[in-house]
C-alpha cells in the first residue's frame, strides 16, 4: 500500500546555521512520537551535509531540491544526483514550477533528472500542477496529465518508485489552498492517467502528495481525501510547530 508522506520544501531559506537548528527542533519534536506518514526534508544543497549529521534517518528522510540530468563533467554550479546521494540524503524534488518556470526546466529535461536520480538510488518527488490561466480556461486536466506523461518512458520498476506532487502554481506561497475537492479530483484523475499507462497496482501504490498554502489548518482536511497521500509544504515547513502540526494531521 502507498505511504502517507509529509516532506518539506524549505526553497532558498535558510543560512547553514538557521537550518541545522531547524532540522535539531524538528528531530527533537519527532523523537518518541508516534506518527502516521513518513517525513521529509528537502533543503538547499548547502545544507544536505550539515543537517544529516545532525537529524536520526530513522525519523525522518533528506532530500534536495533540485539535481543535475548530467553524470557529472564541466557543468559549473550543477550538483549531480550522486553528489546529494554522497550526502545521506534519500531524496530529490524535481520539476517544481518554480524550477520551470523561472529556470525553463522541460519535461525532457525533467524526465533525464528522473533518471539520474533514480541510478543513483534517490526518491524523486516530481511535481506538477497547473499554472491559474489553465485552471481557468479548464486545460489543467490535460496539463499536468502531460506534464505526468512526461515520464512515461521509464520502465514500470522505475515508476513505481516515484512520488508525485501536485502543486497547483497558483496555490504557492499565496496562501490561496485547493480546496479538498479540487486536490482529489485532481489526485484522482492522477492516479488514473497513471493507471491506464502502468496499471493499477502501480498507481494504487503511488503517494501522490498536495502542495499550494498547506498549513496545519487545512492539513487535516486535505489529507483526509483518499488520493491525497501527504503534502510538500513551503513555507509552513520553515517553522518546526507548524510543520510538526501537519504531520499531526495525519492521526
Ligand atoms: P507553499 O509552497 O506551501 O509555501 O505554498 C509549496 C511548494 O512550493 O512546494
Amino acid at each position: 500500500m502507498r505511504k502517507n508522506i509529509v516532506a518539506g520544501n524549505w526553497k532558498m531559506n535558510t543560512t547553514v546555521e538557521e537550518g541545522i537548528e531547524l532540522a535539531d527542533q524538528i528531530n527533537s519534536r519527532l523523537e518518541g512520537k508516534e506518527k502516521n506518514c513518513e517525513v521529509v526534508i528537502c533543503v538547499p544543497f548547502t545544507h544536505l551535509t550539515s543537517v544529516n549529521a545532525v537529524i536520526d534517518k530513522d525519523l525522518m528522510g533528506l532530500g534536495a531540491e533540485n539535481c543535475s540530468e548530467h553524470e557529472k563533467g564541466a557543468y559549473t554550479g550543477e550538483v549531480s544526483a550522486a553528489m546529494v546521494k554522497s550526502t545521506g540524503a534519500s531524496h530529490v524534488i524535481l520539476g517544481h514550477s518554480e524550477r520551470r518556470q523561472y529556470f525553463g526546466e522541460t519535461n525532457e529535461q525533467l524526465l533525464a533528472k528522473t533518471q539520474k536520480a533514480l541510478e543513483h538510488g534517490l526518491t524523486p518527488i516530481f511535481c506538477v500542477g497547473e499554472v491559474l490561466e489553465e485552471r481557468e480556461n479548464g486545460t489543467f486536466n490535460d496539463v499536468v496529465a502531460s506534464q505526468v506523461e512526461a515520464l512515461f518512458s521509464l520502465s514500470p520498476e522505475a515508476f513505481s518508485k516515484i512520488v508525485i506532487a501536485y502543486e497547483p502554481v497558483w496555490a504557492i506561497g499565496t496562501g490561496k489552498t485547493a480546496t479538498a475537492d479540487q486536490a482529489e479530483d485532481m489526485h484522482a484523475h492522477i492516479r488514473k492517467v497513471i493507471e491506464d499507462k502502468y496499471g493499477k497496482e502501480i498507481a494504487d501504490n503511488t503517494s501522490i502528495l498536495y502542495g499550494g498554502s498547506c498549513k496545519p489548518s487545512n492539513a487535516k482536511e486535505l489529507f483526509a481525501k483518499p488520493d491525497v497521500d501527504g503534502g510538500l509544504i513551503g513555507g509552513a515547513a520553515l517553522d518546526a510547530d507548524s510543520f510538526m502540526g501537519i504531520i499531526e494531521a495525519f492521526d
